[in-house]
């Protein structure tokens, strides 16, 4: 009688555990490998009107997971550019000063089109094609 106790509390405690165990790993395996969500297949954002976009101006805006970055020139003109280096993939910038795209990190520099100028950035930077229609902003995946 007693044997059939003790069995039953070591299986017992055995389920416990093990049940323990998978409580506290299965939020930390969830965290770490997260489920394969395929990201939405969207060419086109709107990304707000033009009256929201001074003369000489930026903004970087969501592309889905990419940021963008949307520079209005001096002259009014709109140019959207993948907003990540090519070199390391650090943020850019625009410098309203010289009018050109900055990358702080290791002092990239691309032209407004994101034609690479200077430092280290192998590539230029995507370029996304900006339509207006309505006064609307979209902007446009390559490709
Ligand atoms: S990450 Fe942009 S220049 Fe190095």
């Amino acid at each position: 009688m007693s044997q059939t106790r003790r069995k039953f509390i070591n299986t017992f405690l055995g389920v416990g555990g093990v049940g323990s165990l998978i409580a506290i790993f299965y939020p930390i395996f969830s965290f770490l490998i997260p489920p394969k969500i395929a990201e939405a297949k969207v060419k086109s954002v709107k990304i707000g009107s033009v009256s929201d976009f001074q003369p000489n101006s930026s903004k970087i805006v969501k592309f889905g997971r990419k940021p963008v970055i949307i520079v209005r020139t001096k002259e009014g003109e709109f140019s959207a550019l993948e907003a990540t280096c090519t070199h390391l993939d650090c943020i850019v910038q625009f410098n309203e000063d010289t009018s050109q795209i900055l990358c702080a990190c290791h002092n990239g520099i691309y032209d407004i089109k994101g034609r690479n100028l200077s430092g280290p950035p192998p590539k230029p930077l995507t370029e996304f094609e900006v339509t207006i229609i309505d006064d609307e902003i979209v902007i446009t995946q390559p490709g």
